[in-house]
This record gives C-alpha cells, structure tokens and sequence, in this order.
C-alpha cells in the first residue's frame, strides 16, 4: 500500500477506536449515574427508618462499576458479541452495590420499599436466603430497571443489588477470597467446613433476630 493511503487507513482506524471508547465511557457514567439514584433512595429509606426507630436498618452500601476486563471476559464466556448494545441487553451486573443490613427482617424489608417505588422494575429476584446455594451461599439478590433523566432523554438502565446482613457478607468475603487464593487449591475439606461455618452463620443471625424481638417486646 502507498505511504499516503496506508496513513489515511491508519487515521480512519484510529477515529472509530477514539469514537468508540467515548461511546463506552458515556454508556459506564450513565451506569454510574444509576448507581447515584439507587443508592439516594437507599439512603432515603435508611435515614427515615432511623428517625422513625432509632437505628439504622442499612449498616454500609458499596458501589461498583465492572471492569472492561470482566465485561469482555463474562461477554467471551457467554458467546456474545462485544459491543455496547451487547453489553446493555446480555450484563445484568455492570453497575453493582452490595447493601448490608444489621438483620435478616431489614434486608426484606429494605428490598420490598424499594421495589414499591413506582420508578423501579424488578427484573429478577434471587432469594438465596431463603434458599441458600449449594456452598452456603446467602444473599438477596435484585436485577432492577432505574431512570435515568439526560438533558434529553430518560434512560432505563439495569442494576445488581446484592442485599445481606453482616454475617452473611463476612461468610461471602472469605469464602471468595479462599476460593480465588491463586497460589492453593480450594479442597473438598475446606468447602465443607465453609458450609459448616455458613449454617453458624445463618443460626447467628436468627438469634441476632431473636434478640432484636426481645428488645421490641
Ligand atoms: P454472575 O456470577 O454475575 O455471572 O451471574 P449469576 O447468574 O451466576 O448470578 P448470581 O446471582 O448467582 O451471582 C451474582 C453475584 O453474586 C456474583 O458475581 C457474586 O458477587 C455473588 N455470588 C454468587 N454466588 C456466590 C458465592 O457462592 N460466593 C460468593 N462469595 N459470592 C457469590
Ligand atoms: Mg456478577
């Protein structure tokens, strides 16, 4: 190819790359932006929860965005194509928080004033609370729908909620870092005991509750 024409290809190239990184940059600030409006109205229901009872029922909220590398990664596995219109209808999970809440009551109840807001969709509900995964596993999970209002648009954009109680997450944080330990194998034994340990956990937090009801007495 000549010179001049190789240049003007490698020009053209390199707009459509420029292009299309601005169209993913703006594609993640409008996730984040959903992030933003959930996590005001969990904020909302935490801090009129607190004035009307005296505690609160939201312990702590972490916000997250998937990586580039986990969207390609989880868009790869799946067999789907990598683009953003891809990512938006096949990644439930771009935008993600994690709620956790003192007991098991505020992590339903939390999730049912949420769902009542007549702005959110539920798009699927995992209880595995009440039914935990096969490894112990327990968590509320919500696939919701938020707006999102532009300068000029509305935009319904897709958000994980995770919803446990603190001693659901502390099973949940060293289950995944023993399981993602790079350096040792994850065996039958350690598995089993995590079980062990996550049915400890469930009968801590059901006489965590029980007390909360002596308390309410
Ligand atoms: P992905 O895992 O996101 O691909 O989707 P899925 O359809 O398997 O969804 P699921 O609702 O089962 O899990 C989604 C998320 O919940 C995971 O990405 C984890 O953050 C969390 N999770 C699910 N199962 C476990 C588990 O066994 N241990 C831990 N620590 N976290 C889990
Ligand atoms: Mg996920």
């Amino acid at each position: 190819m000549d010179k001049e024409l190789e240049a003007f290809a490698n020009s053209k190239a390199r707009d459509v790359a420029m292009e299309r990184t601005r169209e993913y940059i703006k594609l993640m600030s409008y996730y984040k932006c959903a992030l933003m409006e959930v996590e005001t109205k969990l904020n909302v229901l935490n801090e009129e929860f607190s004035l009307l009872n005296d505690r609160n029922p939201i312990n702590s909220i972490k916000s997250r965005i998937k990586s580039p590398l986990s969207i390609k990664e989880k868009l790869d596995r799946r067999g789907d194509p990598i683009t953003l219109q891809s990512i938006e209808e096949n990644i439930a999970d771009v935008a993600g928080l994690r709620v956790c809440c003192s007991f098991t009551e505020d992590v339903y109840m939390v999730a049912d004033s949420l769902l009542k807001q007549d702005d959110i969709t539920l798009i699927m509900k995992k209880d595995y609370i009440k039914e935990p995964k096969q490894n112990g596993y327990r968590s509320l999970h919500l696939i919701i729908a938020v707006p999102i209002y532009l300068s000029n648009e509305k935009r319904m954009m897709k958000v994980e909620i995770q919803l446990r109680t603190i001693a659901m997450d502390f099973w949940a944080s060293i289950e995944h870092q023993l399981r993602y330990k790079k350096d040792r194998a994850f065996t039958e034994n350690m598995a089993s005991e995590l079980l062990s340990c996550a049915k400890i956990s469930a009968n801590l937090d059901e006489r965590m509750s029980g007390l909360k009801q002596m308390m309410e007495k």
